[in-house]
């Protein structure tokens, strides 16, 4: 492959920050305290840690040191590093295929959601989402905004189409600015103002006294141990250990395959343990100190021990757009913490989109040459008509389909094969010594076992339980409403064009290469 010249990052703090800002995300404020509270409580950090250290950090070494070797030969995204680091085999780097198609997946949906934060974010200011003082109007409010029902607050889906198109539009500007340009300065200036944003609201929620006279104890010390005091026989539930690797890979942003490209823009000498290391242990303070104790407590002030199990029990959504809000409205300036609670939200959405967005536009890059507009276009028309299909058909399940195959079931398998052909098809000699290239620290050599062995067979008894667990029933349609059928097969189907035409277009990027 010919030598061109590829973007590079303007600095290591910037990547760092750029990797952080792709981890950091929905996930660490919504999805964590869910998932902790479902399983188990306090307890639950036990397997979560354990999969942090043995799959978690163990991947995000490997797709840092993945990245940076592939991007010596000019490949930034897995197709061209997977054919390198399997002897240029004839096959291997059609596995490369889930590494562009689940970032496309999960971008389709995720800038959906992320423009409901920035709407929610303005209507928290002009005090619009101050008027719903209770669950069931708060809910009418997002089912409104969504499109789902015409009701007293919404009557179409034009305002929720306004900000999709905003949010759209912010994303594809920012991945058109460049590595440098674009995604690198949008995380150094984002991210601090979510941490500090961040802060402010931990701080708020922490200080603040009961909310009612007849609740006395409904204080944010209990909302703490209500998420914290450990219910330790849930350790013997295999369902617990599945969740907490989940939330690992899903909060790290491992296995998706954007760690991959944003670290192909490195330098051959450039550090990759140091720094994969220092934005995994960034997501985790921001995931276990201000996810673990912003919405979870505050939720608890209002709704209580109950309340607050049944909330939890309702998923992510209803915690962050429902139960959030409603708690945030009967405090001192609710609307303003409220309007810092989504916007946080946003930019954490933000960060995260812009890194799924990256792969499929590298890829067109690096593998036809095309410059960045032109890619950045073609992006943008693909993913467009896409995201509209989920704008339009949520009440159908769409939203729900591209998760499960774009952001869970990619993930996993993809990082499975990452780690087999990591360890096994490259070896884990040249691996290690690769991971090291450059490097500031040196890992203990137990490392070196557990890349090898432990990695790679946590991640196969994970993939299958869960098939067999979980996913099964939902590959099946089990359980699935009757009219929903239709549409979920129309969600499938074109999924499944989606990865058979980025199949194709691999093997057209190979087919013209006459020099790799
Ligand atoms: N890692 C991102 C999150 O936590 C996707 O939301």
């Amino acid at each position: 492959m010919a030598e061109t010249q590829r973007e590079s990052w303007g600095s290591r703090i910037g990547l760092i920050l750029a990797v952080a800002g792709s981890a950091v995300g929905l996930g660490n404020f919504l999805r964590f305290p869910v998932q902790a509270v479902k399983n188990g409580g306090g307890a639950f950090i036990i397997p979560y840690l354990v999969s942090f250290l043995l799959l978690g950090i163990p991947l995000m070494w490997i797709e840092w040191t993945l990245g940076r070797f592939g991007g010596g030969f000019g490949h930034g995204t897995a197709p061209g590093m997977f054919h390198n680091i399997a002897n240029k085999n004839r096959f291997i780097k059609y596995f490369g295929v889930i590494g562009i198609f689940g970032p496309i997946a999960i971008f389709t949906y995720y800038t959906y959601i992320e423009s409901w934060l920035l709407g929610y974010s303005l209507f928290s200011l002009t005090g619009k989402l101050a008027a719903c003082q209770d669950q069931s109007s708060m809910i009418s409010f997002l089912k409104g905004y969504q499109g789902l029902e015409k009701n007293q607050f919404f009557f179409s889906l034009v305002p929720a189409y306004i900000f999709f198109l905003l949010t759209f539009a912010i994303n594809i500007i920012t991945v058109a600015g460049g590595i440098q340009k674009g995604i690198e300065k949008v995380c150094k200036y984002g991210l601090p103002v979510l941490f500090i944003l961040g802060l402010v609201l931990m701080i708020r929620v922490l200080t603040l006294k009961p909310m009612f006279a007849e609740h006395p104890d409904w204080t944010p010390a209990a909302g703490l141990g209500f998420l914290w005091n450990p219910d330790f026989s849930s350790l013997l539930d295999a369902k617990v250990w599945l969740a907490a690797a989940g939330q690992i890979f899903f909060t790290l942003s491992v296995g998706i395959g954007v760690i991959l490209t944003y670290a192909s823009y490195l330098k051959k000498n450039d550090d990759v343990i140091l720094s994969g290391l220092t934005a995994a242990a960034t997501n985790e303070w921001v995931e276990i100190v201000l996810g673990g104790s912003i919405a979870i407590t505050s939720a608890f002030l209002f709704f209580g021990p109950a309340g607050v199990k049944d909330v939890a029990a309702s998923g992510a959504f209803n915690l962050g757009f429902v139960a959030m809000p409603l708690a945030l409205n009967n405090i001192h300036y609710g609307s303003i913490f409220g309007f810092f609670w989504f916007f946080l939200l946003f930019i954490a959405g933000v960060t995260s989109s812009i890194s799924l967005a990256q792969p499929a536009i590298a890829f067109l890059e690096d593998e036809f040459n095309i410059d960045r507009k032109k890619a950045v276009k073609i992006f943008a028309s693909v993913t467009f008509v896409l995201c509209n299909m989920t704008v339009f058909l949520l009440g159908k399940g769409f939203l729900d389909e591209f998760d499960f195959w774009g952001g869970t079931f990619a993930l996993v398998l993809f990082g499975t094969i990452e780690a087999i052909l990591f360890s096994w098809v490259f070896g884990i000699d040249r691996a290690w010594d690769e991971m090291h290239a450059g490097s500031d620290i040196k890992l203990p050599g137990f490392y070196r076992f557990i890349i090898k062995y432990i990695t790679p067979t946590f991640l196969v008894v994970i993939l299958v339980s869960w098939i067999i667990k979980e996913a099964k029933d939902i590959i099946l349609m089990k359980n699935m409403p009757e009219n929903l059928v239709p549409y979920i097969i129309f969600a499938r189907l074109i999924l499944f064009a989606l990865f058979v035409s980025i199949g194709y277009l691999v093997h057209l990027a190979w087919e013209k290469k006459t020099d790799y």
